[in-house]
């Protein structure tokens, strides 16, 4: 049974959401644009401008060929629309190799937006890539487990955490990221055992995606949960609105009464 919540009425801090863990669960959404992250805005704690962006919205098969052009373009958008969530810059692939472009982009997106973190994949290699952030005040969410810029290199999407080996992988993953200062993980795409050790295992925040009921908080993407994104639908996305057939409807209307001179009526005429 789900319970009625108050809306979040005050800025969302990195503190807010180092204090939720064990407390309350996180909550947090994906966010394009300004339209959208208004309707956002006080209704979750967390909105990561992600770069699933390539996909639901320019319409591309993978994360891969995103830009950090584009990613600091959508965040300012997201950043103009939502005034109270912690927004999150989700570094794209590439921009991030090496420490020096790590620090160049990341500063890229402190200066050019409102973005009070950005996001990385990879665990224990990339570790010295989030010390260095952090060190330089950049604050970082960490992202393990099914990650979708190693899509080509591990040969598809695949869900991690199956066997205590990886498990354990896992394991020294987010302690790696927590030790390099990341405030939070997010799990994406694997085992609820695999979820659960992590989450127990690490004293910052670990939000999951695909990654059962056991982290501090849950992320998904607004199309995919608001059902506007049709190309594919994975087993953890729960819809929470038919988007496409809505849209559709209301098009089908509007061409209806176009056609039958019906629209615009007086009521809609100076
Ligand atoms: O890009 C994205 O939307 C993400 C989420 C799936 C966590 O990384």
């Amino acid at each position: 049974m789900s319970i009625h919540t108050p809306k979040i009425d005050k800025k969302v801090t990195l503190t807010t959401i180092a204090k939720m863990k064990g407390v309350e669960p996180i909550t947090m959404v994906t966010a394009y644009d300004a339209l959208f992250a208004q309707l956002f805005d006080g209704e979750v704690e967390m909105i990561l401008v992600g770069d699933s962006l390539n996909m639901s919205f320019l319409g591309k098969e993978d994360t891969l060929s995103a830009t950090m052009d584009q990613m600091i373009y959508h965040t300012q958008a997201v950043c103009n629309g939502a005034k109270l969530p912690l927004v999150v810059l989700d570094m794209p692939f590439g921009s991030y190799s090496t420490i020096e472009d790590a620090l160049h982009n990341a500063t890229r997106a402190y200066q050019e937006t409102n973005a009070q973190a950005v996001k990385i994949e990879g665990g224990k290699a990339r570790a010295p890539i989030v010390k260095a952030l952090t060190q330089n005040s950049i604050a970082v969410l960490g992202h393990i487990g099914l990650m979708p810029q190693f899509l080509r290199s591990d040969g598809g999407y695949k869900i991690r955490g199956k066997d205590k080996a990886d498990i354990q992988i896992l394991i020294e993953d987010a302690k790696a990221l927590e030790e390099a200062g990341a405030f939070a993980i997010v799990i994406e795409g694997v085992k609820e055992e695999a979820a659960k050790a992590i989450t127990k295992a690490v004293s910052i925040p670990t939000i999951g995606i695909g990654a059962g009921n056991v982290t501090d908080g849950q992320v998904l993407v607004w199309s995919d949960m608001f059902g506007f994104f049709e190309a594919f639908k994975p087993k953890f996305v729960k819809q929470y609105f038919d988007g496409a057939k809505e849209i559709r409807q209301g098009l089908e209307a509007y061409r209806n009464e176009v056609k039958a001179r019906e629209f615009p009526s007086e009521a809609y005429t100076y």
